[in-house]
């Protein structure tokens, strides 16, 4: 590689860091970030740089690198006139092919007991760091409150920063990643998608199961504003359920054709402007085409596909964020919905981006909050909690706990479910 090539693809640029927490939480977080940063992923094959030796590296501790990243590979858009989109070979026996592999490989079942699936959570960042230094740290957060939840209730977890299709990057990219996991482990019953600006607030909380035994797919949402209003937000694909099943992999493949960046995309967007009630004009995103799915397509998926409404599969920030004082006075986990929601997500902010629909001082400060609610339900278990939801430091509650049932919480509960609490 010459050098000039070199600098094109990896510049790397000193900027002050104006997030006052990177500069404050000392060396650990610094180092941590570095070590982040001087990773450089290119994809598709191309050559790689990493730069391998630290004590080369000018670091002064009021300053950040930030890497730059130029993709040198772009292929041209897919036109109008291009074949349609797809996601892969078409696949038409998947259930008779998984069946058999569950069969020959009973140590990985599909599920633990009758009512309990195995459930694979699969969330992600962008390959390449935050536009804004601060989402980064972000990040980290959102993903430690899902390991959290995580742990907590025996679900595997996948993090992705890989781009598996540049021509679904974005909303977009959850879809062939889904396919992927999903042809890749037929021991997955569940794939719960969720994306990484929204946090578990129900550490307790564990879905009903058993209500989705005749679904495949399973968003929050309303029927009514679905197939009567085709409302956009009708339902939200921040945090849904997907069946690893034949049926699955159609729907993925008729969710898709609309996802190719560039004049697909944006074509696309208009004419789910036009069909969607309160949809704005922008290039096409995966909500709305799947609401549209649903609504021209009616007889093909909807007898497989439930609505969710009775907890926060997904929760809108702005309607919970102020109530949670509310909530601790008031209520206790477990219970999902408007009095402890399973989940607060942050639609509408971009942490991450340098561009948000809401003042970004307002989402980090909430983020923060919906955070600290979380991880109280897990510091309990060991004795702790934050002073307020507004802060980031502890106070101890009680005494060292000694054995989980010492703790006796909602979060120990579902760790250790004993004889007597299994319902
Ligand atoms: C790393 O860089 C330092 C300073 O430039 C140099 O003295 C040292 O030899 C380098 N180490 C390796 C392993 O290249
Ligand atoms: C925490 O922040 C919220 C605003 O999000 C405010 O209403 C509340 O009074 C604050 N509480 C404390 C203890 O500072």
């Amino acid at each position: 590689m010459n050098n000039s090539n070199h600098k094109a693809r990896h510049r790397l640029n000193y900027t002050f860091s104006t997030g006052g927490k990177l500069a404050i939480s000392g060396s650990i977080f610094l180092t941590t970030t570095f070590m982040c940063i001087i990773y450089f992923s290119t994809p598709y094959g191309a050559s790689r740089n990493i730069i391998s030796n630290f004590s080369s590296l000018p670091i002064q501790p009021d300053k950040i690198i930030v890497a730059e990243e130029e993709d040198d590979n772009k292929e041209p858009f897919r036109s109008l006139t291009d074949p349609m989109y797809t996601l892969g070979p078409k696949i038409n026996d998947w259930d008779l092919n998984r069946a058999n592999w569950l069969r020959l490989n009973p140590a990985f079942p599909n599920f633990f007991s009758s009512s309990k699936p195995r459930v694979l959570l699969v969330t992600g960042s962008s390959p390449t760091p935050c536009e804004n230094p601060i989402g980064d740290y972000y990040q980290v957060k959102a993903i430690k409150n899902k390991i959290d939840y995580c742990r907590i209730h025996g679900i595997d977890i996948f993090y992705n920063t890989a781009s598996f299709d540049a021509e679904m990057a974005g909303f977009w990219s959850k879809l062939p990643l889904l396919r992927t996991l999903l042809l890749s482990h037929p021991e997955v019953e569940f794939f719960w998608w969720m994306d990484s600006d929204a946090f578990f607030t129900d550490m307790a909380f564990e879905p009903p199961w058993d209500r989705y035994k005749p679904y495949n797919l399973v968003f929050h949402g309303w029927d009514e504003l679905v197939y009567k209003e085709k409302n956009w937000i009708g339902l939200n694909t921040g945090s849904f359920f997907l069946r690893n099943c034949q049926w699955s992999l159609d729907l993925l493949d008729a969710w898709a054709p609309m996802g190719p960046s560039g004049p697909v995309r944006e074509e696309a967007g208009k004419r789910l402007a036009g069909f969607l009630k309160g949809r704005p004009v922008f290039e096409a995103d995966d909500q709305s085409a799947l609401v549209y799915l649903l609504v021209t397509q009616h007889d093909t998926w909807s007898d497989k596909v439930y609505l969710e409404n009775s907890y926060y599969l997904h929760g809108f920030w702005e309607i919970l964020v102020d109530k949670y004082e509310e909530m601790v006075e008031k209520n206790h986990p477990g219970l999902g919905d408007d009095r402890w929601p399973l989940v607060t997500h942050f639609v509408g902010c971009k942490p991450c981006k340098t561009f948000s629909s809401y003042p970004i001082e307002r989402c980090l400060k909430q983020m923060d909050r919906a955070f600290n609610f979380a991880d109280n339900q897990v510091l309990h278990m060991y004795g702790f909690e934050y002073k307020s939801l507004n802060t980031s430091s502890l106070r101890r509650v009680r005494e060292q706990p000694v054995g989980p049932a010492d703790a006796n919480n909602e979060v120990s509960r579902v760790l250790y479910p004993s004889p007597t609490n299994d319902n």
